[in-house]
């Protein structure tokens, strides 16, 4: 711990050397599982961000629900097993961590959260420094009045109550801390906004808004504010000398020679830094690159902040009849809904798993994700600016009526402002963020007052943000169309009730529809079932979807139905399904006393970020640029012999051919209607034998272009190791997922196979993780041996703080073990 306090000492000396603000990442603390802050035993050293509950066990008995969900259409209170992941999330933690300040000085010291679930108290020095209630949001605090020269202990205690959520919450400090010391006169946490009002192809005016604290009332404040191209060249700059009223933003319009325009394809990103002066006359000013922007006052002038801001150039417009315009062309949202865990890491962020999850997403064609149903991780958002995604965030999964008996609604009256504002002054200057959402599924959709809540909601976004639409996912189709609830908002969002937007669209002066939540599809990865069936709410015995994708729930739908509706209407603005990848909690079909069950089956990718059979049939709908060819299932079906087994393939080809040990079993060639027989290729009546099925793909034009086998797998044979990514950065948090399964002797995999696989981590690294994507297994994320499950699991691997190789051996009974060897390094290049 000594060197712990060490590390933060000169980091926090640091931080005070330089004029402007700056900010330390706070990542070493201590934590307990309780409140008794006295004791000086008990803590346990952690790095934050940190999630005390995913470390386990699993156990039944954490979070049982009992309870009528309302929006599935239940009725009767039953009991709920695993719906917030069966994790020890419930119950009190205690952080703290030591700051040591040698001169407070006249500056300003605060404390910036990321996230801290739950029900934040932080303490400075044993003083209430203040509260922060909704664990999904940011918040800071002013710190200044409780410092003294020296070591300054921060603690924040936390809460979270059971039945206070509808899926995994984590807990703790999951998200960044960081300490913030600025100027007296400084510009504040998210005190600058930038916007584009005016986008042509010769010029875009870039106006800078920007909030000034600390100047004397009536005193005047110079700005210097310097526009930077994607390359980090300055392309526009203006200077402006202002007498600062309190609390009223200076604005300062600048001009940008032909713009590179953000967009999914091509996210450009521009920085804007703005140079806060006081006194003295400006005569020259020297701006290389943001990073390292200096202003020179040769007048006796002083510099007292500089903020940098990145932002993007573009325009987005919501056309009646036509749907969605971004730089005035028209873009369907091919989205996925996303909660906030990463699966085996739990809820604690991590920026690497969060490019692994949006590089899978951006190969499927995928191009949006909501930030269901709470706000974003910081890291999530600048991932989607820099690669490419656009984002619809969403703050609340209730107002001020409860879905959960301990939810957001015990603090909706006093904080719903509170926490839209953070929101969005958090997120306002991000170029992937195209919209806001105001919640989800609210019972509030049909209580007296929830439109009049709606709209107070929309006009705080629209106070705050004039430049976004607003929108709210709604379930409760005949309410909202008959109380006014969906015609008020900017873009209505309707989950599921795709069978019905025909019927609301002529209805609604948006002349637009949006589906906010589609699909909810299940599926287990590498599971099939016989006879295969289009039906909801299916469960068997072994807690699993079959992944022929036909499964879904009493009020959802197969992604077919969305496609078509995509396709179809020209006033649909596109999707967002629910889910991109399987998450923490929900285990519908099986959550209503079906204990081991504990964890989603609804992603198009599962917990182990590994894509089920129906990311390819998203890709083979999304993904323009590149071909999809997909066959299933797995052709290994030892006592199947002569049962009739379907085989379906996802292309993005018009037709296939399926040849079974060499046999013809016909061409199909997808509908120009309907539903699956529009987007699969199906053959029904296949028989299964062992050997090879062979799929061939034709163009519009009947000419073969491409083909897959997949053959009978022999004996398990060896162990086989993979990976997304072989060169690690070496900064102690960078990660590389690595693909485990088994394989025959002719390399075949063997797609049924269970082994236990032990997994070590040697050299410049160290394990992170395993998961295998079993929603019903209840094998410790942590602990580096699993099973396989549809034979594979995924081991994570971190990156140390050292150069060098990183070893990964994997080792199972009666197989060859794997070995592969990855490089830790500094200064990789990651996008
Ligand atoms: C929706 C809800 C989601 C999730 C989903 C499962 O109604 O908005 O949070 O519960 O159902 O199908």
């Amino acid at each position: 711990m000594k060197h712990i306090l060490t590390t933060a000492a000169l980091l926090v000396s640091a931080a005070i050397a330089s004029a402007q603000t700056s900010e330390t990442i706070l990542n070493h603390w201590q934590f307990r599982h309780d409140h008794d802050t006295t004791l000086t035993t008990g803590w346990q050293s952690v790095r934050v961000p940190h999630d005390w509950a995913i470390y386990g066990p699993f156990s039944r008995d954490n979070d049982l629900q009992e309870v009528a969900v309302v929006q599935n259409g239940e009725t009767r209170a039953t009991w709920k097993t695993g719906r917030t992941g069966g994790l020890p999330y419930i119950g009190k933690g205690a952080y703290r961590t030591t700051i040591d300040i040698p001169e407070v000085g006249d500056r300003c010291w605060q404390l910036l959260f990321d996230g801290a679930m739950s029900e934040a108290q932080v303490f400075v020095n044993g003083q209430k420094a203040c509260e922060w209630p909704y664990g999904y949001n940011s918040f800071h605090c002013d710190i200044t009045p409780y410092l003294h020269d020296g070591g300054n202990t921060v603690t924040v205690l936390l809460e979270n109550k059971e039945s206070s959520s509808r899926w995994y919450p984590g807990a703790g400090l999951y998200r960044k801390v960081r300490l913030l010391s600025s100027p007296a006169v400084h510009v504040p946490v998210w005190g600058t906004y930038v916007t584009t009002p005016y986008v042509g192809g010769d010029h875009a005016t870039v106006s800078v808004t920007t909030e000034v604290d600390g100047v004397p009332a009536g005193e005047a404040v110079t700005l210097k504010t310097v526009v930077y191209d994607p390359d980090g060249h300055e392309v526009a700059r203006t200077v402006d000398t202002r007498t600062v009223t309190a609390g009223i933003p200076l604005t300062q319009h600048l001009q940008v020679p032909e713009p590179q325009l953000w967009s999914p394809e091509h996210p450009c990103l521009y920085s804007v830094s703005t140079f806060v002066m006081t006194g003295g006359k400006v005569e020259t000013f020297l701006a290389k690159s943001p990073r390292r922007g200096r202003i020179e006052i040769t007048e006796g002038g002083v510099q007292q902040d500089v903020v940098t801001t990145r932002f993007g150039i573009r325009t987005l417009e919501v056309r009646p009849l036509e749907g969605f315009f971004l730089n005035g062309k028209r873009t369907m949202f091919k989205g996925v809904c996303n909660h906030h865990d990463l699966g085996p890491l739990g809820a604690a962020v991590n920026e690497a798993a969060l490019r692994h999850q949006l590089t899978l997403l951006k190969d499927m064609g995928c191009n949006a994700i909501r930030t269901s149903h709470n706000m974003p991780a910081e890291e999530l958002v600048r991932l989607c600016d820099e690669m490419g995604l656009m984002l619809m965030v969403e703050p609340f999964d209730e107002w001020d009526v409860a879905k959960c008996r301990n939810g957001y609604h015990r603090f909706f009256a006093e904080w719903s402002e509170r926490d839209m504002v953070n929101m969005l002054r958090h997120f306002r200057n991000n170029p992937s963020v195209v919209m806001w959402s105001i919640g989800n599924e609210v019972p509030s959709q049909w209580a007296e007052g929830g439109r009049e809540v709606a709209e107070r909601l929309q006009a705080i976004c629209h106070r705050e943000d004039p430049t976004r639409p607003v929108t709210c996912g709604m379930d409760q189709f005949d309410t909202v169309m008959n109380n006014g609830f969906a015609a008020q908002l900017d873009i209505p969002g309707f989950n599921y009730k795709v069978d019905r937007y025909t019927q609301a669209w002529p209805l609604l002066p948006q002349g637009v529809i949006l589906g906010s939540e589609t699909a909810s599809t299940v599926s287990s990865r590498g599971v099939y079932h016989f006879p295969v069936q289009k039906a909801y709410g299916v469960c068997t015995d072994d807690h699993q979807s079959s992944s022929y994708d036909l499964e879904y729930c009493p009020w959802s739908n197969i992604p077919d139905e969305d496609f078509a509706a995509d396709a179809d209407f020209p006033w649909m603005m596109g999707q967002f399904v629910w889910t991109g990848f399987d998450y923490l909690g929900e285990p519908t079909p099986y959550h209503t006393d079906a204990w081991p069950s504990h964890s989603s089956l609804f992603g198009i990718i599962d917990l182990a970020s590994l894509p089920k059979d129906r990311f390819y049939l998203y890709r083979s709908v999304w993904n323009g640029d590149s071909p999809t060819l997909h066959v299933l299932p797995h052709w290994t079906w030892p006592g199947r012999e002569g049962e009739t087994t379907p085989v379906f393939v996802y292309t993005s080809y018009p037709s296939a051919e399926l040849f079974v040990n060499g046999v013809s079993q016909g061409v199909r060639t997808k509908a120009s209607d309907g539903f699956t027989e529009r987007y699969r290729l199906m053959w029904d009546d296949v028989v299964y034998q062992p050997g090879e099925i062979r799929v061939v793909a034709y163009d519009a034009s009947g000419a073969a272009v491409a083909e897959q086998t997949v053959r009978t797998a022999g004996k398990p044979y060896a162990l086989s190791l993979s990976v997304d990514r072989d060169v690690l950065e070496a900064d102690g948090n960078d990660l590389a997922y690595v693909t485990v399964k088994v394989v025959d002797k002719e390399g075949n995999e063997v797609p049924q196979a269970s082994d236990l696989v032990r997994i070590s981590v040697t050299g410049s690294g160290t394990f992170e993780a395993v998961a295998n994507g079993d929603a019903a297994s209840l094998e410790s994320f942590q602990s580096p041996q699993m099973h396989l499950f549809s034979g594979k699991m995924t081991a994570i691997v971190r990156s140390g703080v050292t150069e060098g190789d990183i070893i990964v051996k994997a080792s199972a009974k009666g197989l060859r073990p794997a070995t592969l060897t990855l490089h830790g390094t500094l200064g990789t290049q990651l996008l």
